[in-house]
This record gives C-alpha cells, structure tokens and sequence, in this order.
C-alpha cells in the first residue's frame, strides 16, 4: 500500500514511517517540519514540506500521491502550552484536521488513522481506563483532540470515511539501535528528561508532587514503547484497508503503570547514574493515575507489544540520548 503520513517527520510518525515501511508499505510524509526532522525519515520516503492549515496544499498532495490511506500525526502537542496559547491550538489542530478530513472526502475517501490521547478522558476513577470511559479533557490540548476524534465521527456518519483513533498514553522509548528518537524542541517528558540529566544536561530532577493518592505519592503512568505504538498504526492501517475495520477507537498501552519514583530508579539502573532527585509543587494538570486498559486493541487488532519491561523501553531511550545528546542538531 501507498501511505501518507501527515507529521511523519515527528517523534511517533519517524517510528511509524520507519515501521510501515519494514512492513512493505511505501511512504509519502506530509509535514511542515515546525517540530519534525526530515533527517529522522529513512531514504526513499518523498516529503511534502507543508502546512495542513493550508488547504490547497493538501488537495494537491492527495492528488499528486494518490495514497490508499492516511495517518494523521500532525499536531501542537503540550498540555501546558495549550492553556496560555489556546488559539493557536484550536486553530493548528482542530482547523488543521478539518482541512485534511475535507480534503480526503473531497478527493478519494480512502481510510484515516489518527493520533488521539489518553488525555481525552481528563481525571476519571476508572483504573484502568476503558474507551468508553467518560471524557472530560482537562486542557485545551486534549480538548483539541477530542473535536478532532467528534469531527471524524461525523465524517464516517456522513460521508462513509473509514477510520481508527488510537488513544495514546505515555509513549517513550526510541528505535533499536538508537539513530531516532524523541527531539521535542520543548522538553517536559519524564523519561526523556531523566536521561538528559543523566548526560548532565540538567543539574537534578524534579519529582512533580509526592502526595498524591498513590502507594508512594507520585503519579502513575502507562509507558508504552514507541515502536510498538508504531505497529499498533501498522496494524490499524491494515484493518482499515483490508475491510475488517470500518470505524474503531482504541486505546494503546500496556495495561500496567508505574510512578514516577519507579521510572526514575528504571533509568538510574539502566544508566548507572543516580539522579539527585528533588521534590517540588504538584505540576498543573496532572491526574494521579492514568493506566490503559489495553484489551481491545489486542482483541480486535491482535496487538502484540515486545517491549513489556519500562528498563527495556528507558535502554532504548537512553541508547538514542547517549548517542545523540542534541538530538538531530548535531
Ligand atoms: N514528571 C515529573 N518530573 C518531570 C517531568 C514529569 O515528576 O521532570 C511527572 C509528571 O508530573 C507526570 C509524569 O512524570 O506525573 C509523566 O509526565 P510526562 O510529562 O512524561 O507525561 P504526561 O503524563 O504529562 O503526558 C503524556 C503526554 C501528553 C498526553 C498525556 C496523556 O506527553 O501528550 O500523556 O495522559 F496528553
């Protein structure tokens, strides 16, 4: 199959493209290269260096790739950011989204993935959390994605456009081998933090809150490894474009969590070099638990993650920061 994958140059897309194409798929990435690397693609993968907010751009892509379906990544991503620049979060990812939908009803409706969040559901007292879970974003940033997850809803009611949302929890880790991995411009992600600390980067970290409801006070999380957040695509992908699937929503994690005491002794072992830790404020916005429950991707999709061990997946992290301690700019 011919793929477009729209951010394809990002952290999760780079895995993807790279994960579609072992799997023999050909890949066009669509991307305005606002966070992504064009060196993070593999040789042979077109790039189309635009903006979803432009829509004649993306008509044009349609019709000039002709792909036999789409995997939208694209997005402004940091909860923090979302609530002091709202706008540009409406506007980048709901208007940017609409545009694509318009586009690939109005050219070929062929069948969408998209990148959705565990962020959807807000605080909930569900443990783990089904997809059906009620959802009450708690930050524009996960209310951008849950218009965008409306949106195409009503795009396959109306207009028969086959799709799968996946629902991401925390993704980490980096490619086998480490030549990709996480570069986010802004840095606010615990595993990949840690591991600049551990390079020395940053003088300690901060453990954001230590009373929370939770056996040791911090907040847990579901780390799910990039690469198998990639495959899951692949599978979706495929699903779609077989007829198996014609509309589905799953949530991707490994069904376990973990706080952020334990991932900080995973990458002290991996690493050998224990972190000074400090306790500061809760961080705004952080629910105290939010673990997958991850059975309906395995059910349906037959979803089979390798990476089950968060000192395996923080290995992987920290091969990718060790050898690229400046990430692509180096
Ligand atoms: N944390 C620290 N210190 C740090 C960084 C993080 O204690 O220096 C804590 C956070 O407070 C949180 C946990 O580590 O409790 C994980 O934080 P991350 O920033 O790594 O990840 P989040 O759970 O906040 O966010 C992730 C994605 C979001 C997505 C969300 C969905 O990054 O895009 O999961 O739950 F919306």
């Amino acid at each position: 199959m011919k793929l477009m994958v729209v951010g394809g140059a990002g952290y999760i897309g780079s895995h993807t493209v790279r994960q579609l194409r072992a799997a023999g798929h050909s890949v066009v990435v669509f991307d305005n290269l606002s966070s992504g690397h064009a060196q993070a693609l593999p040789e042979g993968v077109t790039l189309v260096q635009a903006d979803l907010l432009d829509a004649a751009s993306v008509k044009a892509a349609l019709e000039a790739h002709q792909p036999d379906a789409v995997v939208h990544f694209a997005a402004l991503i940091e909860v923090g950011e979302s609530m002091r620049a709202p706008g540009r979060y409406y506007r980048n990812n709901v208007v940017g989204s609409l545009n694509l939908l318009q586009s690939v009803v109005e050219t070929r409706k062929i069948p969408l993935v998209f990148s959705s969040t565990a962020a959807v559901y807000g605080t909930t007292d569900a443990v783990p959390i089904p997809e059906d879970a009620p959802m009450h974003p708690e930050s524009v940033y996960g209310e951008t994605k849950l218009m965008t997850e409306n949106m195409i809803h009503a795009f396959h009611v109306a207009h028969g456009l086959p799709y799968i949302i996946l629902r991401y929890f925390n993704v980490s880790g980096a490619a086998p081998g480490g030549d990709i991995g996480e570069a986010h411009p802004n840095k606010t992600h615990l595993i990949e933090l840690a591991c600049l600390t551990a390079l020395g980067q940053r003088e300690k970290m901060m453990i954001f809150g230590e009373d929370y409801p939770t056996p040791d006070g911090t907040c847990i999380r579901d780390y799910i490894h990039v690469q198998d957040l990639a495959d899951a695509h692949v599978l979706a992908v495929e699903a779609l474009a077989s007829g198996r699937q014609e509309a589905g929503t799953y949530n991707v994690g490994l069904g376990h969590g973990f706080s952020v005491r334990e991932v900080l002794d995973a990458v002290d072992a991996v690493t050998g070099r224990p972190l000074t830790r400090e306790i500061a404020p809760r961080r705004a916005g952080d629910p105290p638990r939010l673990v997958a429950d991850a059975h309906r991707i395995v059910q349906e999709l037959g979803f089979n993650p390798q990476f089950t061990d968060l000192k395996e997946i923080v290995r992987t992290a920290w091969e990718w920061h060790r050898s690229h301690p400046h990430g692509f700019d180096q």
